[in-house]
């Protein structure tokens, strides 16, 4: 973590549930990829988790399955910066600074705000607000690459434009990040075939025992096409999810069985239930092992933002000089 000259790869996920397929691919796997060309960046966004309403006890344990997760899949935390975002109170001060300077008539476009208020929710304030919290994580640390899926590509232009704002205003002071989104994991989908989400009840999870992934698998909705009859695998949520984890050769396979006929959905199931396994079983071994010892995770999410915090005290220094403001007395 002490190479400067390297450049930053930072994204977070909401801790609101059972991680899953789409976070791993459009998010999970893209920044841990790059945890030895980069410093990378992964935090719990705890605080974001917020503007859903869980129980206390549900609360902490989505925050230790998030960190469970990000170790299974490999995340080496002496190397890179694993966080909190609620123990990073920095983050906070400069999403204070940043919403004192963007227009009300932008914040009021947020997709996410806009889809909330289309379905009738009952939306607080951290709805509202929930771009400009995104965007004091990405320019607090200088990140200069978020690998996100495409749902937060709305939030990541609002992030540009508010750190091009801000250095129009004070002079350079913040990056501008580059969203990494990679198109063929851009949306993953959920086994209603809409797009994967915690929020939905659709999803394929990353981790779970073989008669959980049986029956999220199984839940895959296609048409009703029988056996014998010849399938489309250009429209088909089972192929499409089989793309992501097998190998070219694997995926060719299916696409010609589907084309063939005399091959059924629930055989295209079975294989890709099998490939979840042989892909993420090994993987959940360790998941189960982390989450069997959740005061480590804690201590290593302590030790994490406690490093964090550092950066970001030096950063929201620099920035409170910027604007004028006295700063703080150390
Ligand atoms: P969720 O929508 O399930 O609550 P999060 O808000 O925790 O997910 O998202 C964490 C990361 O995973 C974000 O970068 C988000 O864009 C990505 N992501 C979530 N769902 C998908 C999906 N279905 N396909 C691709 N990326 C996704
Ligand atoms: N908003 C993201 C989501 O809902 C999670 C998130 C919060 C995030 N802060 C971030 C992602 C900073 C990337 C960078 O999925």
């Amino acid at each position: 973590m002490t190479n400067s000259t390297k450049k930053r790869v930072l994204t977070g996920s909401r801790a609101t549930g059972m991680p899953h397929l789409g976070n791993y691919f459009g998010a999970y796997k893209p920044a841990i990829d790059l945890q030895h060309q980069y410093e990378l960046f992964l935090f719990l966004a705890d605080f974001h988790a917020l503007n859903e309403h869980h129980s206390p006890a549900e609360n902490r344990l989505n925050s230790y399955r998030m960190v469970a997760s990000f170790m299974a899949c490999g995340l080496n935390p002496s190397k890179s910066m694993l966080y909190a975002q609620s123990a990073v109170p920095e983050v906070n001060e400069l999403a204070w600074i940043l919403s004192c300077q963007v227009p009300f008539g932008v914040m009021a476009r947020a997709h996410s705000f806009k889809d909330a208020q289309a379905k009738g929710l009952d939306i607080n304030m951290g709805v509202f607000n929930y771009p400009i919290l995104m965007a004091a994580d990405i320019l607090l640390f200088d990140a200069n690459l978020v690998p996100v899926g495409q749902d937060q590509k709305q939030h990541l232009e609002m992030a540009r434009d508010m750190a091009q704002r801000f250095n129009h205003h004070f002079s350079e002071t913040l990056v501008i990040p580059e969203p990494m989104i990679s198109e063929t994991v851009a949306v993953v989908p959920g086994t209603d075939g809409e797009k994967m989400s915690k929020s939905k009840n659709n999803t394929i999870a990353l981790f779970a025992d073989d008669k959980e992934w049986k029956k999220q698998v199984l839940s895959i909705v296609t048409d009703a096409k029988g056996l014998a009859e010849p399938k489309d695998p250009d429209n088909c949520n089972i192929v499409k999810i089989f793309s992501l984890l097998g190998t070219p050769d694997e995926v060719r396979a299916m696409r010609e069985k589907y084309l063939a006929g005399g091959y059924g959905y629930g055989h295209a199931k079975m294989e890709l239930l099998e490939k979840i396994q042989a892909t993420f079983g090994p993987m959940r071994d360790d998941y189960n092992h982390w989450m069997g010892r959740q005061q480590d995770l804690r201590n290593l999410l302590h030790e994490g933002s406690r490093k964090a915090r550092h950066l970001a005290a030096e950063k929201l220094n620099a920035i409170q000089e910027r604007i004028g403001l006295i700063g703080r007395p150390f």
